[in-house]
């Protein structure tokens, strides 16, 4: 997917005919012996789940977030690009890392490194469909192929403490078949404790409708909790995803780029019934400010204005004068200048206008 294709929707709708979610998914998820804050998780997303985003949706009710994918085999050869993207800090906790691979041996002791690094949950990958994955027999390529997926997770959690889950697509190029329950089946048997369903199949990449029967299925079959996953960008999306597949909470991606405030909207939609209004342009530029600064820190100025260039786009997707505001911010490399674009853009905070007014003291 390309990343301009990656977010972020808006997530008002009528809610009127929307019912009121069932009580339980206001208690929290326990997954192994971990508590999360909430039954809302971020999805791992390669390219922007990264800790400057992290910290921002942790910040805002995500229940757990995750980092992208990370590759078992980069990991046990100690390539320091891969520890950087799993550094972890302690306000964004619970934080799930996921690894890809499909050797157990080097799975187990992935597993390991990144337990000591600090994960508080390890989860392996069976969804990602991208070819320079699935040629290695790693991603969604498990799907086809249980036996070895249920030796991976055996591998991973002979290894740590800390619970290993499994993040699944419905199967890979068919629907109705029952491919994903038996794959759930087996990660179960082995010894996973949460799975998420992505409810389409390889073949349907990030398109398409989500498959709600195959996620039911899956939940069915098995006792650990399941986690559902596809296209939830408003209250009415959750609760279909809810009330048809009964799962124990939601996975939430792309409807969090460039829009962090979709998890305590949601959850206060969750407690009350009524959704909180979208964040004011003040919120907005204060959170895109925080999220630049954040990327830049952390990758660098180069990389961290390069990086900022899509998640700017979605912060100000739909908005007026947006589409000049992008092809500006494209073309700036340093990132003083993207600070006074984005202040432009947004205009004054309103404790710096309301300094500014002449009959402030
Ligand atoms: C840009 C991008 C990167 C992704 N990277 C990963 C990844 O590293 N690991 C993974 O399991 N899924 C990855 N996914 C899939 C998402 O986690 C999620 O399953 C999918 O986008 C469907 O959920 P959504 O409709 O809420 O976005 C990625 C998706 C996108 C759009």
């Amino acid at each position: 997917m390309r990343p301009e294709e990656a977010g972020p929707p808006e997530i008002e709708e009528a809610l009127a005919e929307v019912p009121p979610p069932p009580p339980g998914f206001l208690e929290p998820l326990v997954i192994g012996e971990l508590r999360l804050k909430s039954r809302l998780v971020m999805a791992p997303m390669a390219g922007y789940t990264n800790l400057s985003f992290r910290r921002l949706v942790s910040a805002r009710g995500a229940g757990m977030v995750a980092t992208e994918m990370v590759s078992s085999q980069a990991l046990v050869r100690c390539h320091p690009k891969t520890f950087a993207l799993m550094r972890i800090e302690a306000g964004e906790r619970p934080v799930s890392v996921q690894l890809f691979g499909a050797d157990p041996a080097m799975m187990g002791e992935a597993a390991a490194i990144v337990e000591e690094r600090g994960a508080d949950v390890i989860d392996l990958n069976c969804g990602c469909p991208v070819k320079k994955i699935t040629k290695t027999e790693a991603g969604s390529a498990l799907l086809c192929d249980p036996d070895r997926a249920g030796e991976i997770v055996s591998a991973m959690v002979r290894s740590v403490r800390k619970p290993v889950t499994v993040k699944m697509r419905t199967g890979w190029d068919t629907i109705g078949t029952r491919q994903a329950e038996h794959f759930a089946k087996a990660v179960e048997e082995a010894g996973a404790a949460a799975i998420t369903v992505h409810g389409r199949t390889r073949q349907a990449m990030f398109g398409g409708a989500v498959d709600f029967e195959a996620i039911a299925r899956v939940k069915r079959a098995v006792s650990i909790p399941v986690l559902g996953n596809g296209s939830i960008l408003a209250p009415g999306d959750a609760m279909r995803m809810i009330e048809r597949t009964g799962v124990d909470g939601l996975m939430i991606g792309r409807g969090a780029i460039g829009n962090p405030w979709i998890f305590s909207r949601l959850i206060h939609w969750f407690r009350t019934g009524e959704l909180p209004p979208p964040p004011s342009p003040a919120e907005r530029r204060a959170v895109a400010l925080a999220h630049l600064r954040g990327l830049r820190d952390e990758l660098g100025e180069r990389m961290g204005v390069l990086h900022a260039r899509k998640h700017l786009a979605a912060y100000t997707r739909g908005m007026r004068g947006g589409a000049a505001f992008r092809e500006r911010v494209n073309q700036l490399e340093s990132l003083e200048e993207v600070v006074r674009a984005v202040e432009a853009f947004f205009g004054e905070p309103e404790a710096a206008a309301a300094e500014r007014r002449p009959d402030a003291a």
